[in-house]
C-alpha cells in the first residue's frame, strides 16, 4: 500500500509537484529549463494570477504561497498554529493514581479507556499517511497544501498523546496498538476507511479524468466527514463524560484538545470538498451522491456497532441507544455542510454539553489540571 518510495524514484524530480498536469509555468517552480528545440513551443511564461488556480488539476506552480486565492485555508493555518499544543505539557499524575487504585474505575470506565486508545492510536497514524502519502500530492493549491503540512503535524501529537496516555497508565502496548487487527468493532472500521486510503496513496493514481477526480473527492469525503467527522465521535464523547466526572481528567484535557484540532480538521477537509464542487460540478452526480449517501449510512453503522461493543451496559450516564441518535445527529451534519439531504431527519443531539465541553474559550481549566495559556487567536467554530 505505500510503496511511494519506488514511485519517486522512477519520475524526474520536476514531476513530484501536480501528477499528469501539464503546466502554462514550467513544472517545478517555473525552473525547469525546456530544450532549446522545443522553445518556440513551449507556452510563454507569466506570473500567477490568482483566477488560475485550482484545488485539483491546477496548472499554477504549487511553490508560491501567493497571491492567496482560498483564504479560508489560509485563516485556518493561522489558527491551528495558534492553537499548538503538546502532550508532555499535561500533568496525568492524577490519571495515573486513579489508574492504579484497584477502587478507582469500574470494569466498564477501564474497558473504556482501553478500547479508546486501541482505536485512537493507531487511526492518528493512518490519517497522516492518508495526508502525506496521498491527499497532498493530489491538492494543487498552495495554501490548502500549507495547511495540510500543519494538519499532519496535528496528527503526529495526537498519536503521541495516545502514546503518552498508554505509557503514563502503564497499559500493555502491545494489546493497545494490536487492536485494529485483534478487535473486531476497531478493526471493521479501519477496513472500512483502508480502500479509500489506498486510492490517494497508489502511486498510479492520477488525478485529470471525471472518474479519477471522484474517486479523489469520494476519498476525501470519507477521509473529513466519515473518519475525522464520525468515527472519532463516540470516543471523544467517552472520554470526555469521564472527565466531566472528575475521572482521566488528563486524558480528558488532551482529548479536549484533539477534538479542538479535529474539528478543525473536519472544517477545512469540508470546505475543500465544497470548493471542489465549486470548480467541478459535473462530478457531483446524483449516482455519485447516492453512493456517498450509502456510504455514511455505512459509517453510522460501524461507528454505532464500536459503541455498542465499547459500552455493553450503561456506563458514565452514557448508554449505546443514546449514540445511535447521536450519530444521525452528526451524520445529517455532515451530509447538510457538503450538500446533501439529511438520511436521519428529526435526530436530536442527546449531548449538548459536548459544544460546550470542546469550547476552550469558554471553559478553560475545565478539568482543574494544568492548562498552558497558548495564543488562542483564531476564532474556532465548532460542532
Ligand atoms: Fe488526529
Ligand atoms: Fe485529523
Amino acid at each position: 500500500m505505500l510503496s511511494f518510495e519506488d514511485d519517486i524514484a522512477s519520475r524526474p524530480a520536476w514531476d513530484m509537484q501536480v501528477p499528469g498536469a501539464a503546466g502554462l509555468i514550467p513544472r517545478g517552480g517555473g525552473i525547469a529549463k525546456a530544450a532549446p528545440a522545443a522553445l518556440e513551443d513551449a507556452p510563454a511564461y507569466r506570473r500567477i494570477r490568482v483566477e488560475d488556480k485550482r484545488i485539483i488539476n491546477g496548472q499554477t506552480d504549487v511553490n508560491q504561497l501567493v497571491p492567496f486565492k482560498y483564504k479560508w485555508a489560509w485563516e485556518k493555518y493561522l489558527a491551528a498554529c495558534a492553537n499548538h499544543w503538546m502532550p508532555q505539557e499535561i500533568n496525568m499524575n492524577r490519571d495515573i493514581a486513579l489508574w492504579k487504585d484497584p477502587e478507582g474505575l469500574s470494569p466498564d470506565e477501564r474497558l473504556i479507556v482501553k478500547r479508546n486508545l486501541g482505536f485512537f492510536v493507531t487511526a492518528d497514524s493512518l490519517a497522516a499517511n492518508n495526508i502525506v502519502l496521498g491527499t497532498y500530492r493530489h491538492i494543487t493549491a498552495p495554501e490548502c497544501r500549507q495547511y495540510l503540512l500543519r494538519q499532519a503535524f496535528e496528527e503526529a501529537i495526537h498519536t503521541h498523546a495516545y502514546q503518552y496516555i498508554v505509557e503514563s497508565l502503564g497499559l500493555d502496548e502491545g494489546e493497545i496498538f494490536n487492536a485494529y487487527h485483534e478487535i473486531p468493532c476497531i478493526r471493521d472500521k479501519d477496513e472500512f476507511l483502508i480502500p479509500f486510503i489506498d486510492t490517494l496513496t497508489n502511486p498510479a493514481f492520477r488525478t485529470g479524468t471525471p472518474e479519477a477526480d471522484q474517486q479523489l473527492l469520494k476519498s476525501l469525503i470519507v477521509f473529513a466527514c466519515i473518519m475525522e467527522g464520525l468515527f472519532f465521535y463516540v470516543g471523544f464523547v467517552q472520554i470526555l463524560a469521564l472527565g466531566r466526572q472528575n475521572k482521566m481528567t488528563g486524558a480528558a484535557e488532551q482529548y479536549q484538545y484533539i477534538l479542538r484540532d479535529e474539528s478543525m480538521h473536519c472544517n477545512f477537509g469540508i470546505d475543500l470538498i465544497n470548493q471542489i464542487k465549486l470548480e467541478n460540478p459535473h462530478l457531483w452526480t446524483p449516482e455519485f451522491r447516492r453512493e456517498i449517501a450509502g456510504l455514511i449510512r455505512r459509517g453510522v453503522e460501524l461507528e454505532y456497532r464500536y459503541a455498542e461493543d465499547t459500552m455493553p451496559r450503561g456506563v458514565l450516564g452514557l448508554n449505546a441507544a443514546m449514540f445511535k441518535e447521536y450519530l444521525r445527529f452528526i451524520a445529517n451534519r455532515r451530509c447538510q455542510q457538503i450538500g446533501l439531504d439529511p438520511l436521519y431527519p428529526g435526530a436530536i443531539n442527546p449531548f449538548p454539553w459536548m459544544s460546550e465541553m470542546i469550547d476552550l474559550k469558554k471553559e478553560r481549566n475545565f478539568f482543574e489540571t494544568r492548562v498552558i495559556e497558548y495564543q488562542v487567536g483564531g476564532t474556532l467554530s465548532w460542532d
